[in-house]
């Protein structure tokens, strides 16, 4: 039931960091697999450019190393990987000087997509753009691929947008915010708006609260001196918390299409009340068995959130009065993100009192287990008289499609795909990257202002108990994890 693979143009994609860490777990194995699945065309090439001297052999042994690391036995093959390895070159650049520019430009050919991926700090997108243009070698439709973090407030990510738009036109640049790859992320749309039934309800009359949740198990050892400069507010809620509740919220595009579905969520982004601190909680995970989140980053003092929740406010008449409550944390119980609509209770129980009264939800699993799951009352089978229970109507992918749900492309791949087919529905908008900016700024900023001090959570729970409290003062519960 995976839909038909339709192969994209013959392109030159050039990777600059092409041996970083991002370009061996994601970019490449993705690209590996898209090859596989008969998506990239034999003509397509990949063009690995870093600063290392090496030959392309070399650059090639690399990545097939890099397969075979980051993807299970299941999803490769010896044949595959050495057909797709015949697809790579590698050119030694470097990004700020003269050296290997004239041969990255000999690389390239006119005839096909092209498109650079800039796999780099922020810090060399600038230099990176510019010696494209000084060289001649970025046609007019090339496009360029950014990832985040696309700045850490405002004032760094509109220097970026500037920094590319001396070269490149907003209709060229494609920032990655990978969550919107994921296959469920889309399929909330094809929910709301590809069926009747949702649409009518979506709204604050019907819709009592909306939950938002990214949990993760994972602590940030490893690359604990990025996280500590961001916390959970940068590194998750500006951009992917952000871009889900964008989605959940915003008015119905005239068409799904980039410049459609990009005006609506910017819409929600400025509609946006700013968040009172008494609806933020900020925690920092306490060791278990493995580290604390302090022993991770090396620093006894740090004030850095690991584990945020908060209860926002979208100013606007479909969600006047309606909270959206997010959260989001390391080191919790389990890996799980969902997205879950709380439907208001029925208006009047036609049911004695022992009945029960039930409301109706309905959860979109981003991960693990990706499905839908609709929650609905019925009747408690067997006698003893009308009580209601809730009961599920779900769809999980991995039922529905088979075998094949192992098939469908993670999110790098598909948005790399999307690069090259041009279509940059699924990306950020300059625009939208700066107003999530200006509404995050104001919140750090009184944390600084403040010096407020996150408070401790155990490792493998739930997050600290004032999250919970920030729900029971509104009579509501967290979801479980
Ligand atoms: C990244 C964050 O953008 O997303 C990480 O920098 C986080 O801190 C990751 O772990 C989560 O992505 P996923 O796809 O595993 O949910």
């Amino acid at each position: 039931m995976v839909s038909r693979v339709i192969p994209v143009e013959p392109f030159d994609l050039v990777i600059f960091g092409a041996t970083g860490d991002l370009a061996r777990r994601k970019i490449l194995p993705g690209l590996y697999r898209r090859f596989c699945d008969g998506q990239m065309p034999p003509e397509a090439r990949i063009i690995g450019a870093a600063r290392t001297e090496q030959d392309s052999a070399a650059f090639a042994a690399q990545v097939a190393e890099a397969v075979e690391t980051f993807l299970p036995p299941g999803k490769r093959d010896a044949e595959g990987l050495k057909a797709f390895c015949e697809r790579l070159s590698y050119v030694a650049v470097d990004a700020t000087g003269e050296a290997g520019w004239s041969a990255l430009k000999e690389e390239m050919r006119d005839d096909v997509v092209q498109a650079f991926y800039f796999s780099v700090a922020p810090s060399l997108f600038g230099a990176l753009a510019e010696r494209l243009h000084h060289f001649e070698i970025a046609r007019s439709d090339a496009r360029i691929v950014v990832e985040k973090p696309f700045g850490r407030d405002l004032k760094s990510a509109r220097e970026l947008n500037a920094t590319l738009a001396a070269h490149f036109d907003e209709t060229q640049i494609y920032r990655i915010d990978h969550y919107l790859g994921k296959e469920t992320v889309q399929n909330l749309m094809a929910v709301r708006f590809g069926n009747t039934l949702f649409e009518p309800l979506w709204n604050a009359q019907y819709v009592d609260h909306v939950q938002i949740t990214v949990a993760e198990e994972v602590g940030v050892g490893g690359r604990g001196a990025y996280y500590d400069r961001s916390g959970a507010m940068r590194d998750m809620v500006q951009n992917h918390l952000m871009q889900l509740l964008c989605l959940t919220a915003m008015e119905p595009p005239a068409h799904f299409e980039p410049s459609a579905v990009r005006d609506e969520k910017l819409k929600v982004i400025r509609a946006l009340d700013p968040v009172a601190p008494e609806h933020i909680v900020r925690g920092q995970y306490r060791g278990g068995a493995e580290p604390s989140y302090l022993e991770d980053v090396e620093s006894d003092e740090s004030l850095t959130e690991s584990f945020i929740a908060m209860k926002l406010h979208i100013a606007n008449w479909r969600w006047n009065g309606t909270p959206f409550y997010l959260r989001t944390g390391k080191r919790m119980k389990a890996r799980k993100s969902e997205i879950v609509v709380h439907f208001k209770k029925t208006p009047h129980s036609i049911f004695d009192a022992d009945a029960g009264s039930r409301s109706n939800v309905l959860s979109i699993r981003l991960q693990p287990d990706e499905g839908i799951d609709l929650r609905v009352t019925i009747k408690e089978p067997g006698p003893g008289g009308m009580r209601l229970i809730d009961v599920p109507l779900d769809m999980s992918f991995a039922d529905a499609l088979g075998p094949e749900a192992a098939d469908v492309p993670d999110a790098y791949e598909r948005l790399i795909m999307d690069v090259i087919r041009g279509n940059q529905t699924l990306f950020m908008r300059g625009d939208e990257v700066e107003a999530a900016w200006a509404w995050t700024d104001p919140i750090i900023e009184d944390w600084q202002r403040r010096a407020d001090r996150p408070v401790p959570y155990a490792a493998g729970g739930t997050g600290p108990e004032e999250a919970a409290i920030l729900m029971h003062r509104d009579d509501r519960r967290w979801r479980e994890i």
